[in-house]
């Protein structure tokens, strides 16, 4: 069998994470698991940005909350690298809801219902070939 070719994908520390510590904790998880850092800058996106970004969820109730938590401080983005590592880093990040996101994984040891609008679950990362390349072209347009 021919070796799987190697993959990029962008991972988001997410505001939330960023506020409560936590850059360091996924960062370490990801290097652990052994997947290769290509690119990081820490910046606080605006609302172009990230309406490109969540342009799939345009229109959906949860859409403005959102944007509007993506945007309320500074989030670290991050180009990894490695075999599989779009399905790779989601196993790491666990499900979308962090209340029930299994422990072992970014949102289900880290995460939790803080009672607020919308989801805060700390991390994101692409979701597909398609969407990575599409991703890093909006965050690191010189890559
Ligand atoms: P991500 O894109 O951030 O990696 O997360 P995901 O694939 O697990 O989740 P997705 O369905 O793409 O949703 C994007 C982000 O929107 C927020 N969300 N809130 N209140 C809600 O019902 C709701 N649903 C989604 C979360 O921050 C989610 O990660
Ligand atoms: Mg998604």
């Amino acid at each position: 069998m021919n070796a799987p070719a190697v993959e990029r994908t962008l991972v988001l520390v997410k505001p939330d994470a960023v506020r409560r510590g936590l850059v360091g904790e996924v960062l370490r998880r990801i290097e652990a698991k052994g997947y290769a850092l290509v690119a990081a800058e820490l910046r606080t996106a605006d609302t172009a940005l990230l309406h490109d970004h969540y342009a799939e969820h345009a229109g959906k109730p949860f859409f403005g909350p959102l944007v509007e938590f993506m945007s309320s401080g500074p989030v670290l983005a991050v180009v990894v690298q490695g075999e599989r590592v779009i399905e790779g880093f989601r196993s790491l990040a666990g499900s979308t809801d962090p209340t029930t996101a299994a422990p072992g994984t970014i949102r289900g040891d880290l995460g939790r219902d803080w009672g607020r609008a919308v989801t805060e679950n700390l991390v994101h990362g692409s979701d597909a070939a398609g969407s990575a390349e599409r991703e890093i072209g909006l965050w690191f347009p010189a890559l």
